[in-house]
Formats: C-alpha cells, sequence, structure tokens
C-alpha cells in the first residue's frame, strides 16, 4: 500500500491561519509548511510530491492572502487534488464561503474552487499602523449607523475590535477533514488514523500546558498590579493631613461595604482622632465633602 500524501501549505498573517494549518496537518498526518512569496519555487515543485494539496490564507482587505500564488502554482505544476481554507473574523455560514469564493476565484475558477471556511481571532493591539488604519475605517462605518441599524454580526465584530476575541476552535476543521478522507482508500486510512490521533493528543496536550502556563503568568501580572496599586495608595495616605486620611478611610470602608473601619485602620496604621462608630456616619459630618475633596484632590494629583 502506498501511504496517502497530503500537505498543507499557508499564509498568515497573526497566526491564526497557521494555528489552523497546524491542527489540519495533523489530523491528516500531513506535512505543512509556511508557503511564502519569496520561497515561491521550493513549495511549488514540492507540491507535486504529494496527492492532496491543501492551501490555507487569512483574510485581509484583498482577498485570501496568498490565492494568487496558490492559483499560479496550480497551474504551473498541474495538480490536480486540492483544497483551499481560509481564516477570517466573520462568522462561517453558506453565504459567507459563498461570497469569499465569489470574490476571490473567477467564474471558470469555480468548479474546481473547493473551499472552507474557518473563524479566526481579532487582536486588535497586535495589528500594524495601516492594518489598524484600514479596520478604524471599516469599523467606524459600523459606528456610523443607528445601534438598532446594526446586523448582530456587525454588533459582535464592534465589541470585539475593542477587545482581544478569539473565535478559532479545532472542531471547525472537521468537514475538510472528511473531504480529504474521502480520497484515501480504506487501508491508507487505516494507516493514517492511528499516527494522526498520536498527532492530535501531543498537539492538544502542548496547547493546554501553554494556556494553563499563559493563565499562571495572567494570575502573576494581576496580583503583581494590585500589589502596586496598594503601595501607591499607602503612599498617598502618607501625602494627606490626618483627618483627611480619617474621610479617606471611612470612604473606603463604606466603597467596600465595611461594616466598621477598624480593619483598613490596622491595614494602613492609622490612628483616628475622632470617635466615629461606623462608615455611613460619615456623611453626617458637616465638613465631610471638604475632606473627601481634599482627599480626591490628592489622587487627581498622582494622575
Ligand atoms: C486589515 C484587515 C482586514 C480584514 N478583513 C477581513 C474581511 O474582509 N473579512 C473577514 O472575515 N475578516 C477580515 N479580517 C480579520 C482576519 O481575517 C482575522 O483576524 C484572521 O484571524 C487573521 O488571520 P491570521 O492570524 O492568520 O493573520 C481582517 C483583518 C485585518 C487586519
Amino acid at each position: 500500500m502506498e501511504e496517502f500524501r497530503t500537505l498543507v501549505l499557508y499564509r498568515s498573517q497573526h497566526g491564526t491561519t497557521a494555528r489552523y494549518a497546524n491542527w489540519i496537518a495533523d489530523a491528516l498526518n500531513a506535512d505543512v509548511m509556511e508557503a511564502s512569496k519569496k520561497n515561491f519555487n521550493d513549495w511549488s515543485y514540492r507540491m507535486t510530491r504529494y496527492d492532496m494539496v491543501i492551501f490555507g490564507g487569512n483574510i485581509n482587505e484583498k482577498g485570501i492572502n496568498g490565492i494568487k500564488d496558490y492559483k499560479a502554482a496550480i497551474s504551473k505544476e498541474r495538480i490536480s487534488n486540492y483544497a483551499f481554507f481560509c481564516v477570517g473574523s466573520y462568522p462561517a455560514s453558506e453565504e459567507t464561503v459563498e461570497a469569499h469564493i465569489i470574490d476571490n476565484f473567477k467564474e471558470n475558477e469555480r468548479p474546481k474552487a473547493k473551499l472552507f471556511y474557518f473563524r479566526g481571532r481579532l487582536d486588535f493591539i497586535g495589528l500594524s499602523w495601516l492594518e489598524k488604519k484600514i479596520m478604524g475605517g471599516l469599523m467606524k462605518a459600523i459606528e456610523k449607523k443607528y445601534e438598532e441599524d446594526r446586523t448582530p454580526v456587525e454588533s459582535e465584530i464592534l465589541e470585539a475590535y475593542y477587545d482581544d476575541v478569539d473565535w478559532s476552535d479545532k472542531s471547525y476543521i472537521q468537514p475538510l477533514v472528511d473531504y480529504v478522507k474521502s480520497f484515501m482508500t480504506p487501508e491508507q486510512l487505516a494507516y493514517m488514523e492511528p499516527i494522526a490521533a498520536e498527532r492530535v493528543a501531543e498537539r492538544t496536550r502542548i496547547e493546554e500546558e501553554e494556556e494553563a502556563a499563559w493563565e499562571e503568568e495572567m494570575k502573576r501580572r494581576e496580583a503583581l498590579y494590585y500589589e502596586n496599586e496598594a503601595q501607591k495608595e499607602k503612599d498617598r495616605l502618607k501625602k494627606m493631613s490626618k483627618k483627611q486620611r480619617q474621610y479617606y478611610l471611612w470612604k473606603k470602608a463604606q466603597n467596600e461595604g465595611l461594616e466598621s473601619v477598624e480593619e483598613l485602620k490596622k491595614e494602613f496604621g492609622v490612628e483616628f482622632e475622632e470617635d466615629i462608630e461606623t462608615a455611613s456616619e460619615i456623611e453626617s459630618l458637616d465638613d465631610y465633602s471638604e475632606h473627601e475633596d481634599a482627599a480626591d484632590d490628592i489622587q487627581e494629583e498622582e494622575k
């Protein structure tokens, strides 16, 4: 039996398409390679040694990244078994796939254009200056619309634009994996599947480890942030007059819903002059607002 050989080629600007390419390669025990412009001859020639070639590209303002080179290589090397996948931020649907086929393939190319679409990631912070400008224009157009006139997808994308949202999911590749498997003989499939399962399990283990390490790192950063904030608050209190300090802590106790201010007094090492039993009593003090304003001014000065 000849082993069924699959090659996954991809172009990715921010890593999501590369991630999908590796998931696909694992699930099919395929080889995977970045198909850059520079190494066109290398990957184009390499394709001829495979039974199936899968081309992947992220979607940007020009369409599917790499599509022109992919089509040129297919025609140059006379490749007959191939499929495409693309990664974008819009939700997957038949209409989305249809629109990308129309945008990226001429009418005579469409009958052979087997395209799969996977949802990716929108991380505004990681974009280049130019990408931010392009995306900014797109988002402004959505923002201009009244909220009730925006489609649910537009609202979702707009929300994601201000945050890092990752919609990518390994399970989305299944239809593409099944499509490639349909070209294999039962023997080829039986040979491929256990090796692929091992590769999938290994990557899952690595990804889980990476995620756990990332979560630990986030916790560490958060703890550091709160430590810094606490230190800043202590320094701020040192700058206040005795009276301001009292008001500041009473207010803090009130904001945090504490029954008494005793804990805070201990924590900040503050002695009080006036004998006020509960946080709510501060509101009734004649000169309360005056002291509160002074305490707020100190906070403002720091900013
Ligand atoms: C400049 C720019 C234009 C984009 N245009 C589209 C688009 O037209 N349709 C879409 O679904 N996603 C669009 N996206 C979203 C990307 O395709 C998505 O973030 C994808 O996950 C990027 O893949 P990568 O991480 O492999 O580069 C655009 C992103 C950028 C930065």
